[in-house]
């Protein structure tokens, strides 16, 4: 972009404008500034914000596009989260929980597709510290490849469980985990503590800082448009996740779930959830940004607006069809209407194909492993 062009956005600061240029990493963005662009709805910021992202994701990870399997293992959950469908105090939700065999022949499909990370995903569910240990080896084993040439002969193992103590998290890496992923949600700590009963920040971030100790690959993020967020406090989050170094970030659109005390709150607004998601790019050229459920779950699939704003991952789900629908975290989840047929080896890669072309990215078949170290 040129310097005209940034000034013709008029009302964004000289640093600001920095920002969407590209001094950054050479200097960390301001959260004033980041603000100034998550306030701005005009087209033309969004194109700059597009083009910058575009390149911070191009010359930190190169312009590829990753997938990881999403198998939601559980829809069982001791917590109360008063945006999440799967609450505890949500008596409407279908609970289920997969056994070790579902778990692994849906880590299989996902294999014969080419993927090679697996995401194990679930609600605060209890389930027995050893038992997960041995589904973790268990899927470690079935993507094992005994020609891969480039080292990666294990698939990568993500999780996505929730709060634990900490020696649940070292006996899930001792068995051959990689990766965590829990979202902080949002860092202000008063809207933290209103959005969970009984618990607060300090809390998630004292797992975090146990996953990192024992050398998880962590994913962050937060969702945009909680009832009670500000623009300044996205700003402030964004800013300090990129201090955070995060191997994955996910922002997503809050969607009100009907069955939730928050069942009549405003959706999150997706242009400030695309703008975000670039931000993200921006603050965090290194980390590993997907294309978050949520987006692909509005009026349409916005997957391809986010790869464009600077993401790029997708997460393709693998759960059995039955999960599928009764995971509703919030309304409309997009993969909940799909049939086993979008899992079928062929279709799956022809859609994550069609999604690369659209965003002018490549297919990468890799592990993609955090790219700060
Ligand atoms: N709308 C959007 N995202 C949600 N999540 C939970 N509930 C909702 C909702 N109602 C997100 C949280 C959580 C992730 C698994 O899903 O950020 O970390």
């Amino acid at each position: 972009m040129t310097r005209e062009a940034g000034m013709a956005l008029g009302r964004l600061s000289e640093r600001a404008f920095a920002v969407v240029a590209g001094a950054w990493p050479v200097e960390p963005p301001a959260p004033d500034d980041v603000r100034l662009l998550l306030d701005s709805a005009d087209e033309a910021t969004a194109d700059a914000l597009k083009a910058a992202a575009s390149r911070a994701r191009d010359s930190g990870l190169g312009p590829r596009l990753v997938a990881r399997a999403l198998i939601e293992i559980s829809s069982y959950c001791g917590n109360s989260c008063r945006y999440c469908g799967l609450n505890a105090c949500n008596r409407l939700a279908r609970r289920y929980s997969l056994s070790e065999d579902e778990i692994v022949e849906s880590a299989s499909r996902a294999f014969r597709a080419g993927l090679r990370t697996i995401v194990l995903q679930s609600g605060e569910d209890g389930r027995d510290t050893a038992e997960l240990s041995a589904i973790i080896g268990a899927v470690k084993r079935a993507g094992f490849r005994p020609d891969a040439v480039d080292g990666a002969g294990y698939p990568a193992v993500t999780l996505s469980l929730g709060e634990r103590p900490e020696a649940d998290y070292a006996a899930w890496k001792e068995a051959g985990a990689d990766r965590y992923l829990m979202r902080m949600e949002t860092g202000d700590r008063e809207l933290y503590a209103a959005l969970h009963d009984g618990r607060g920040l300090d809390s998630r971030l004292a797992c975090h800082a146990a996953l990192r100790r024992l050398g998880y690959q962590l994913g962050s993020g937060i969702m945009v448009g909680l009832p009670g967020q500000s623009v300044s406090g996205i700003a402030l989050d964004l800013a300090s996740m990129a201090g955070g170094r995060y191997a994955m970030l996910g922002i997503g659109p809050f969607i009100p779930h009907p069955d939730t005390p928050l069942g009549d709150e405003t959706p999150g607004d997706m242009g400030l959830a695309l703008r975000a998601t670039a931000l993200a790019r921006i603050c965090s050229p290194w980390s590993w940004i997907p294309a978050t459920t949520a987006m692909a779950s509005q009026e349409r699939d916005y997957r391809v607006d986010a790869l464009l704003y600077g993401a790029n991952v997708v997460m393709p789900n693998f759960s059995p069809a039955y999960a599928r629908g009764a995971y509703a975290i919030y309304p409309g989840k997009r993969c909940a209407a799909e049939s086993d047929d979008e899992q079928r080896p062929e279709r799956a890669t022809d859609s994550l194909r069609r999604l690369a072309d659209a965003a002018g990215l490549a297919v990468d078949p890799g592990r993609a492993d955090d790219a700060w170290l």
